[in-house]
């Protein structure tokens, strides 16, 4: 498949399974914002739900925080947003789209904008002055619309942390190192979204601050960086030759060291189809330092064994997880011929998959639907999420299971009424045993 395909046929696949819909479809779409369906919801959590267990769960040294949404606008003012989260954008004059400067310089391979064709309209050299964006949401807090009022949607999850440091660091009786942890809605209205729900304008991080002593930032640097790139690997099952590390020559103005783990999606995604799903940066001790200064507060950490009071340096991991998702879509999919069809396969680790069983009774008839409908209700009840489907022939059931990431179907049959054996077949190798329908739980615990 060439690699532009990728990303529209998981664009019909999510709709026809039910991962990801259009936001307000009906009313013609809302621009690069998209709504989980009933298979997506499932997904995205059982990626948050992993990142959460190694982050916190698994870790004595990290502690989980809810930070709202909306924070003081001295917050964004202090980070730097304000002044600095800006995007060039200019307008062609004769069609009146907009666009990135460095996006389109780059897409068009022109030196300058006096030679740059405008990709909507075709005219060339029609831009007006570049001027900056900020990409941060604004909207009032109150009835009063007025500048007093406004407040912004937060571009990232990482101040509601900053801001929470000591409650939380005197709250857990944590010492240094320690990190705090999140999950959480984030906002920017960027100029080109775009690429499914690889550049929305409302996403979710799971972003990580790891509070350390001064000196020995280089070292946690390294640790996380390496700890973050098994994260992919090994719990959500990406394959390494399409992972890799780009560490970044150009910093942000809170960075002294970053880097980013990409994935290769293909088709027009970040660098010739590699796009960033989280990034590792050592931002210093930036942001405590600004909150101090601009709060009034200090944010130091006191070490009283030591005797010794310093501003901690913070080392940040900031993965997306609708583009953890997405790899997590794109790394499944996959297209064979079985017997003169093409199947599609969504080769999800069982792990993540939304649904882990599909059970069926061959016929609806001699009883299988009534001890499907048994099997299924007792899996349900032991956490194992199960879909009964009793309509079609068995070959299509088994097909809408492959493409919903389904890793095993228990098929309920003539003998299983007989000796109480069922057949349990495997999404990946299509291969099926038999076993004894008391054996499924424990089958399938091993197996997930
Ligand atoms: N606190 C640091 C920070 O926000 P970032 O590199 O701007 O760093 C971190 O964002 C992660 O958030 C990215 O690696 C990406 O996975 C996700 N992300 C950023 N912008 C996004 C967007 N417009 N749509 C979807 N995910 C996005």
């Amino acid at each position: 498949m060439a690699d532009t395909e990728l990303m529209d046929k998981l664009v019909s696949l999510s709709k026809r399974r039910g991962y990801v819909f259009q936001s307000s479809e009906i009313y013609g779409g809302t621009g690069s914002v998209w709504d989980y369906g009933p298979l997506g919801v499932e997904l995205k959590r059982n990626v948050k739900e992993a990142w959460w267990k190694a982050m916190v769960h698994m870790r004595d040294d990290i502690e989980g925080l809810d930070a709202a949404i909306l924070m003081h606008p001295r917050v964004w003012e202090a980070s730097g947003h304000v002044e600095n989260f800006t995007d060039p954008l200019v307008e062609c004059r004769n069609c009146h789209r907009r666009f990135r400067v460095d996006t389109l310089l780059s897409e068009t391979g022109a030196a300058d904008l006096e030679h740059t064709q405008c990709p909507s309209c075709g005219k060339t050299g029609e831009w007006t002055e570049p001027r900056e964006f900020n990409l941060m949401f604004k909207t009032f807090m109150g009835p009063a619309e007025d500048t007093a009022s406004v407040i912004y949607l937060r571009p990232e999850t990482a101040q509601g942390i900053y801001v929470n440091f000591l409650n939380v660091q005197t709250s857990a009786r944590q010492k240094i190192p320690f990190g705090i942890a999140q999950i959480g809605k984030a906002f920017r209205n960027e100029i080109t979204p775009g690429n499914f729900t690889f550049r929305t304008r409302e996403f979710e991080q799971m972003e990580m601050q790891y509070f350390v002593k001064p000196g020995s930032d280089g070292k946690f640097f390294e640790e996380w960086r390496e700890a973050r790139w098994k994260w992919h690997t090994d719990t959500i099952g990406l394959a390494a030759d399409r992972l890799r590390y780009h560490p970044h020559e150009k910093l942000a103005h809170y960075a002294s060291a970053a880097g980013d783990v990409e994935f290769f999606f293909g088709g027009t995604i970040g660098d010739e189809g590699w796009g960033e799903i989280e990034g590792i940066h050592n931002r210093t001790d930036f942001d405590l330092t600004r909150h101090q200064e601009y709060s009034g507060k200090k944010l130091q950490y006191v070490d009283a064994a030591a005797n010794e009071k310093y501003v901690p340096y913070i080392i940040e991991t900031s993965a997306g997880a609708d583009r953890v998702t997405l790899a997590v879509l794109a790394n499944a999919y996959r297209e064979e011929e079985v017997e003169g069809e093409v199947r599609t396969v969504l080769a999800i680790k069982p792990s993540l998959a939304p649904l882990k069983a599909g059970v069926f009774p061959l016929v609806k008839k001699d009883g299988m639907p009534d001890r499907a409908t048994q099997i299924h209700e007792d899996l349900r009840a032991r956490g194992i999420p199960s879909f009964y489907d009793e309509s079609g022939a068995i070959g299509r059931r088994y097909r809408r299971q492959d493409e919903a990431g389904t890793p095993f179907c228990i098929t309920i049959d003539g003998e299983t009424m007989e000796n109480g054996t069922v057949t349990v077949r495997e999404r990946d190798s299509m291969q099926q045993s038999r076993i004894s329908q008391d054996e499924i739980v424990s089958y399938l615990r091993e197996r997930l």
